[in-house]
């Protein structure tokens, strides 16, 4: 039998995230776990508890032999790579909500679990209350999870829900983002895409056990979108949102990207708005299921730093067995996505890249079209980033690359050109 073990905290931040942490900590006194030590970088700030809790001095929790779990919740990635690695090596548990981190360093990070046997926990930093990382490694066989979709980013969910609900502009949307604690310090990280990748490389690792990297995975954030595109949405009867994907292919790999997409009225994720994340995964025999719940803000997030704190009293680690135990799955770079893109001027769009041209708009000054484009094309050239060109995904976008010879034969044999 395991017994529950006492649990003296060190924690890094005192931000959103901290304080949050702090004043739930409080409000579950059951819970075998207390707060020793809070590093913090500013001395001079006020805060929230008493004085004699606070120091800046990282050693006093790294050297403290009495302090048996780290919490990480600082913004700085490079730093938090330094206090979760000295923690694990020093024998203490890690606790951690820094997904930019946690994506550029897993390779490091797994190193270390195994070196030191210590237990690093992050359920926080992807779709923050929604307990989606321990839900993919515990409860998803490999082979039966189809895919997952979900939105992961807080703040992009917010904006969009804010400029295309309530008309509020770009940048009055993001500033409420900001002052409600749902961005990231650097908001940018949000807008253009980079914390849904990081968090998307997480959920792959316990998704599918590819081990990704931010820079390796295609993705985009919201910084091009447009009002016109929001209108041809409309029109169609279909919401943006920024979706990160992953779909086991025919052959066995896995496309994943991370971009935004037109969703139909009957797609879970489009009834996903403010600052809520979800997530819907598909399996063999259990069909779609959807998650739901806040992505982003104080409490929310603390929740999920606290089930970790509670996980870790009865010892638990995340043991990564799609990654260790089964065959790792592979990331496909061989598939298509049917996309709309939007423009100012034809002479930015190379035409000859689409496999084809469904459709193109060109009456209005914003002109649009619906093509294939093969993910390559994507991946290697960025004029879909660049001169206000905005690409959005269609609401079925992935088609495979034997669907795309099919096609591509059959069209051959209504022209009357033989293939055998
Ligand atoms: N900036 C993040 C978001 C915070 O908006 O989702 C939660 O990870």
């Amino acid at each position: 039998m395991t017994t529950h073990k006492q649990l003296t905290i060190g924690l890094f931040g005192f931000g959103v995230v901290g304080e949050g942490l702090y004043q739930v900590l409080q409000q579950t006194p059951s819970l075998n776990a207390t707060i020793k030590k809070v590093c913090i970088k500013n001395p001079e700030k006020k805060r929230n508890a008493p004085a004699s809790l606070f120091t800046t001095d990282k050693d006093e929790i790294l050297n403290d032999p009495s302090i048996n779990v780290v919490v990480e919740v600082i913004n700085e990635s490079e730093p938090a790579f330094e206090i979760a690695s000295r923690a694990l090596k020093s024998g203490k548990d890690v606790v951690s909500a820094s997904k930019k981190m946690l994506a550029e360093h897993m390779q490091e990070l797994l190193d270390l679990q195994k070196q030191t046997g210590q237990s690093l926990l992050y359920e926080a930093s992807a779709c923050a209350s929604i307990p989606v990382i321990r839900n993919l490694e515990e409860y998803y066989d490999n082979d039966l999870l189809h895919s997952i979709k979900g939105i992961v980013n807080g703040s992009t969910n917010y904006i969009l829900t804010k400029m295309f609900e309530d008309k509020l502009d770009f940048k009055e949307a993001l500033l409420q983002a900001q002052q409600l604690g749902f961005a990231e310090a650097d908001p940018t990280l949000d807008v253009d895409g980079w914390d849904a990748v990081n968090k998307w490389v997480l959920l792959l690792l316990h998704a599918y056990g590819i081990l990704s990297h931010p820079k390796r995975l295609l993705f985009n954030g919201i910084q091009n979108i447009q009002g016109a595109d929001a209108v041809v949405g409309r029109e169609k009867n279909l919401e943006i949102r920024l979706v990160g994907q992953a779909k086991k292919l025919q052959n066995g790999k896995v496309a994943a990207f991370v971009l935004p997409q037109f969703v139909k009225h009957d797609n879970p994720l489009s009834f996903v708005k403010n600052e809520y994340n979800g997530a819907v995964v598909e399996s063999s025999f259990a069909d779609k299921q959807f998650f739901y719940g806040k992505g982003a803000g104080s409490f929310p997030t603390a929740s999920a730093v606290l089930s970790d704190i509670s996980a870790l009293t009865y010892q638990y680690k995340y043991e990564y067995k799609k990654l260790y135990y089964h065959k790792p799955n592979e990331l496909s770079n061989d598939y298509y996505l049917k996309v709309y893109v939007s423009f100012d001027d034809w002479s930015f769009i190379p035409r000859d890249k689409f496999e084809w041209i469904e459709e193109w708009h060109a009456e209005n000054d914003r002109k649009y079209l619906v093509g294939v484009l093969h993910v390559q094309e994507l991946m290697q050239n960025d004029w879909w980033k660049k001169n206000n060109t905005s690409l959005i995904l269609t609401p079925e976008p992935l088609i495979e690359d034997v669907e795309i010879r099919n096609l591509k034969k059959k069209s051959l044999e209504l022209a009357g050109i033989g293939t055998n």
